[in-house]
């Protein structure tokens, strides 16, 4: 295979030879030049390149001092346990999208495969090409929008994709008839989000229009609901029924898909006649709950941790500001930390703030403002409480630590969002590491 970095190390090799040659005046020695000589030799070798920070990793020091745990244990006992709920006929749609709701695609998508999830599903084509770059080799099904230009990346990925308009089916099925090839496609169905979707009432005729089109294969046909994670369950059970009875007529007409699914996680949990062939499970994956009303069993564990080292500790006098605007002042001789974590990790500035992170296992509050990549708490009070705290120590933002522990829900409720946004909005810079428990 042709060398990618040769043009560079041609260049390397040139450059070295000019200085060398500069150097090499006729006062230096036959010797020197000799070790001149075997010094380009050795210095045209360009350093190979370093490890993609982002990429899973196991290493025990981390590229950054803050970093996130992924308990593949933890997310193999929940792929586990909701293989136990929809039983083993039916197709588990493992959904990591939105790079596994924070959780990192590359090391999720694996595990949950591995631990007997049948598929991924995924919002983007480009999240699914960094599942197949990773050897991801399972059908993995695109979830969001995907316009009728992308046919060529979707027969190229081999993905399958989500389809509700005419004219997209026409533009995919005719570059791949020119392949001779087919695209899965499922049809969405809206049964009353009223979100991406097909309305049911014109999905009979847009089957007959699809028969029309021999680049595309119709695997499967799906609904999503609005209110499954409620306590009231009657609206996702109108919708269920707005989708089966669609299904019945489908039958009659001879083109039911063979993969029909409705169930995200809360309806995997609370709405088990949701479950048809195939079921697609997100936030339960990885042990998150989701929604007070409905929880998950005991047997789900959390799958991520977010820890991070002390950059700093200083002393501040009374009234010394602290961080940009010196929106809070110091209020006696304060003991403040400084962590390297901040907005640009997913640490919101605003309009909530995290409140607090764990500290040798007690609560240590944010004071001022969260920068870009620094944030300032207060120790006084575990320093007044008899411990020492040092730069290096570690500290928690989500997971446990000693009897103490900030849950994602936690800090949902402080965020005043959910806990799907908390970890989703954890980016991409945050190195994740692969953890056993
Ligand atoms: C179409 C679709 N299916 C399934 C899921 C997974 O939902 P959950 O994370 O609640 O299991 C999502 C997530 O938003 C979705 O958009």
């Amino acid at each position: 295979m042709a060398d990618p970095l040769r043009p560079l190390r041609l260049v390397n090799f040139a450059t070295r030879l000019v200085s060398i040659r500069l150097e090499t005046a006729p006062a230096y020695s036959t010797g020197a030049r000799l070790v001149w000589l075997l010094e380009i030799l050795k210095l045209t070798e360009i350093e190979p390149p370093t490890p993609n920070p982002q990429s899973p990793i196991s290493n025990p020091h981390p590229p950054r001092s803050t970093w996130l745990e992924i308990d593949t244990d933890a997310l193999a006992g929940n792929v586990r346990a909701l293989r136990a709920i929809v039983g083993s006929d039916r197709q588990l749609f493992a959904v990591v999208k939105a790079n596994a709701y924070g959780h990192g695609a590359e090391i999720v998508g694996p595990a949950a495969l591995a631990a007997g999830a049948d598929r991924l599903a995924v919002a983007t084509l480009g999240e699914a090409a960094v599942l197949r770059q990773v050897g991801v080799t399972a059908p993995i099904l695109l979830l969001g929008y995907t316009p009728g230009y992308l046919g060529e990346e979707l027969l190229g990925w081999q993905l399958a994709a989500t389809l509700c308009d005419i004219e997209t089916a026409r533009q995919w099925s005719a570059v791949a008839v020119a392949a001779g090839k087919r695209i899965p496609v499922h049809v969405k169905v809206d049964t009353g989000m009223h979100r991406l979707g097909l309305a049911s009432t014109n999905v009979p005729g847009f089957f007959f229009q699809l028969a029309e089109l021999p680049g595309l294969f119709v695997e499967g046909i799906y609904t999503h609901f609005s209110t499954a994670d409620e306590a009231d369950q009657r609206y996702a059970q109108r919708q269920l029924k707005t989708f089966t009875d669609l299904l019945a007529v489908l039958s009659l007409q001879g083109q039911r898909p063979p993969l029909a699914h409705a169930a995200n996680s809360a309806a995997i949990l609370s709405l088990p006649e949701s479950h048809l062939d195939a079921v697609r499970s997100g936030i339960s994956l990885y042990g998150l709950h989701p929604s007070p009303e409905v929880p998950l069993p005991d047997a789900f564990r959390p799958v991520l941790s977010w820890k991070a080292r002390i950059a700093q500790v200083k002393m501040l006098e009374r009234g010394e500001p602290v961080s940009y605007g010196n929106t809070w002042r110091s209020p006696r001789l304060s003991t403040v930390a400084i962590l390297p974590v901040g907005y640009a990790d997913g640490f919101p500035r605003a309009p909530r703030t995290w409140q607090s992170v764990l500290i040798n296992g007690q609560s240590a509050p944010i004071v001022g403002r969260v920068c870009m990549d620094m944030t300032v708490v207060d120790v006084t009070a575990i320093c007044e409480a008899g411990e020492i705290v040092r730069a290096g120590d570690e500290v928690v933002l989500i997971g446990r630590q000693g009897a103490a522990a900030i849950s994602a829900e936690e800090v949902a409720r402080r965020t005043e969002t959910i806990n799907y946004e908390v970890t989703s909005r954890l980016m991409a810079r945050l190195p994740r590491i692969v953890v056993s428990s």
